[in-house]
């Protein structure tokens, strides 16, 4: 059985990084993030269009934490506050002790290595602390950076594709048994 509950919100912190909890000043790197075209190139979601759209997520993701359906962090810099990415754990299964990943970070950010710090820790608190034995992500087969940033953190790509979508989404697993 999962251990899934977020209040008190669990801040994380790495050698470089603070996982934070996303707040309402979040909203201009939230609209950046969902409404970019070079972030969103891969991503299958509604884009926001207008800060109003981003303050409406924030709302929608604070609320999703305070139900434990899922757990998702502003990741911060530790000599500045402001949002450069957000990684988050959802889609969480009793049945077979699993999850799902996803990440994404502002394009001045990219290629620092941010983003392989903040999902090694974040997997370690998915399998220490909630219990996950397996965490899986969904990706474009086109998203190089995606995948490569997946093997490195140990996920295998698997045989079975994603079809929900209009994109066929390259299923990735990181299993523990
Ligand atoms: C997926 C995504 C987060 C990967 O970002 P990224 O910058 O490539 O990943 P990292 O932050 O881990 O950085 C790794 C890169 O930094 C480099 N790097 C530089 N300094 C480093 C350091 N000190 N430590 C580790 N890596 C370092 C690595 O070599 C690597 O570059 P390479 O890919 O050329 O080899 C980013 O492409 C993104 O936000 N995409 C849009 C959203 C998205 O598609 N999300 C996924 C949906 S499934």
């Amino acid at each position: 059985m999962l251990t899934i509950t977020f209040t008190p919100f669990p801040v994380l912190k790495t050698e470089k990084l603070t996982l934070r909890q996303l707040s309402l000043n979040d909203d201009k790197e939230i609209f950046v993030l969902r409404s970019d075209k070079q972030v969103n190139k891969y991503v299958d979601r509604d884009p926001c269009n207008s800060i109003e759209d981003a303050r409406k997520f924030i709302h929608k993701i604070t609320e999703v934490v305070k139900q434990n359906e899922g757990i998702y962090w502003a990741i911060t810099l530790h000599a500045n506050d402001n949002l450069v990415g957000t990684i988050c754990l959802f889609n969480f299964s009793n049945v077979n002790d699993q999850a799902e990943i996803g990440y994404e970070l502002l394009p001045a950010f990219l290629g620092q290595g941010i983003m392989q710090e903040a999902t090694s820790k974040v997997i370690a608190f998915g399998i220490d602390v909630i219990g996950l034995k397996a965490i899986e992500a969904y990706t474009h087969p086109e998203n190089k950076n995606s995948s490569k940033l997946l093997m490195k953190s140990n996920f295998k790509k698997q045989e079975n594709i994603d079809s929900n979508s209009d994109n066929m989404f390259v299923v990735f697993k990181l299993s523990l048994t």
